[in-house]
């Protein structure tokens, strides 16, 4: 039996108003978390960002709307604000900004690889899967600082079930913003299956801008302090990213239809995958709040564009998230597109040798790291700390390393502190040989 949403009134809106008790939750304890829950629960922080200020936005600019409708817009986005408090919230105090950050990095790894793979469309997948490898070294240089500072192992927060381990180096994430717009999608023909898809991953990278923006400065050690700038500016391209690949001629009418449906595709994925019962319970009452969304929007929709919904969202549910290790899938796009960048016209360049001298993304490159790059300090010192970098894999991914650093390097724009193949492979040795001398002192 499919799931029709049109077709489920779930909580009108009038009764959707909750209390302060039932609007703070619980947290959960990070010792015991399912790290699955987790990124089911920053995603869903994102996805309520998102959804509250699309509300807002659409109030400031739409003009002949009846006044009961845009009252009802403002109640739909009052009613984002309290879930989005709940989602957060869920979060513990004693989960650490860093720790947090890993959690960020999961999602946008796990999500994007689901994603890539359930895209029907094969230019989205390829942005997809362009995207993938810059967050998987985003969670790699983060590593790093979660060992020296807090003497957190990747393990500790991602359960074994995505590899930490190098990507694309974050040095060379930073594009021209020319560079960075895609081709977006034609909505007459798009599958509601690509625009939730798109709305999903916008909203998770949009919010991780957000907490790398609100929470990067409470660490006092600058070198940290400045990783998060860089990896935040990264998160930046990566919303010019992904927006451009929607139809900027969508209506707002469209886009508020498209908003509550992917708010019922995320919550329905999460309350078929939830494996925390207390949570589970959010899910569940959250999924029938955003069909009462649905019904508003489908409303609204049908009075100002006299057209049916099912033409922009279909009459199935589509999954948008589901969370699990993507460990393979990663690994192969990983050794075949590290070396990939972006092109002109929406394009790419599928090697570092087809890239031109006068490529619009070096100046920007030179100019950023013209000091030196975070990314790249954090391995140089964490070599004090550990030998070499801190990684989690299989033996087989680990002894590609140095090569897959070879591969995803440029040969122009590479910032003066950089720690070359040569350099890592001469850490890793003496890690080994180390460990082998520390074994026997112990
Ligand atoms: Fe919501
Ligand atoms: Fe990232
Ligand atoms: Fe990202
Ligand atoms: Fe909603």
């Amino acid at each position: 039996m499919t799931f029709n949403p049109l077709k489920e009134k779930g909580i009108p809106l009038e009764k959707q108003l909750r209390n302060w008790h039932q609007i703070v939750a619980n947290p959960y304890k990070k010792q015991k978390v399912d790290c699955y829950t987790r990124t089911r629960q920053i995603l869903m922080n994102g996805i309520e960002v998102e959804g509250w200020g699309f509300k807002h936005q659409f109030n400031r600019f739409m003009s002949d709307i009846d006044c009961k409708d845009r009252a009802n817009v403002s109640r739909l986005g009052r009613i984002e604000n309290q879930q989005q408090m709940t989602c957060n919230w869920l979060c513990p105090e004693d989960q650490s900004v860093l720790e947090t950050t890993l959690g960020y990095e999961q999602v946008a790894v796990d999500l994007t690889a689901w994603l890539a793979q359930n895209e029907p469309d094969k230019y989205v997948k390829e942005t997809f899967d362009f995207g993938l490898l810059e967050d998987f070294d985003h969670l790699y240089r983060y590593a790093q600082f979660a060992y020296m500072r807090e003497g957190i192992e990747p393990d500790d927060i991602v359960q074994e079930q995505t590899y930490v381990i190098v990507g694309r180096p974050t040095q060379h994430h930073h594009n021209c913003n020319g560079l960075r717009l895609r081709n977006h999608y034609d909505k007459k023909t798009a599958s509601p299956q690509t625009k939730v898809n798109i709305l999903t991953v916008l909203s998770g990278e949009q919010q991780t801008h957000n907490f790398y923006a609100e929470h990067g400065f409470m660490y006092g050690d600058h070198i940290l302090r400045e990783t998060y700038a860089e990896i935040k500016d990264v998160e930046e391209e990566h919303v010019t990213m992904y927006e451009s690949l929607i139809d900027p001629s969508e209506t707002m009418f469209e886009k508020l239809l498209l908003h509550e449906f992917t708010e019922v595709c995320n919550y329905y994925t999460c309350l078929e995958d939830e494996v925390d019962e207390e949570i589970k319970k959010y899910w569940e009452i959250f999924l029938d709040i955003e069909l009462g969304h649905l019904q508003v929007a489908t409303e609204i929709f049908k009075k100002y564009e006299k057209r049916e919904p099912e033409e922009v969202i279909g009459t199935e549910i589509v999954i948008p998230c589901r969370f699990k290790s993507q460990k393979a899938y990663v690994q192969k796009i990983l050794e075949k597109e590290v070396n990939k960048r972006l092109a002109p016209d929406g394009k790419y360049y599928n090697s570092i040798e087809e890239i031109p001298s006068d490529w619009a993304s070096y100046p920007v490159q030179e100019r950023v790291a013209e000091i030196s790059a975070p990314s790249e300090n954090c391995i140089n010192i964490v070599e004090f700390y550990h030998d070499r970098d801190i990684v989690a894999a299989d033996e087989n991914l680990k002894n590609k390393e140095a090569t897959l650093l070879e591969k995803g390097l440029q040969k122009k724009a590479v910032a003066e502190n950089t720690v070359m193949p040569d350099e890592l492979k001469n850490m890793i040795k003496n890690h080994e040989k180390r460990k082998e001398e520390k074994e026997k002192i112990i």
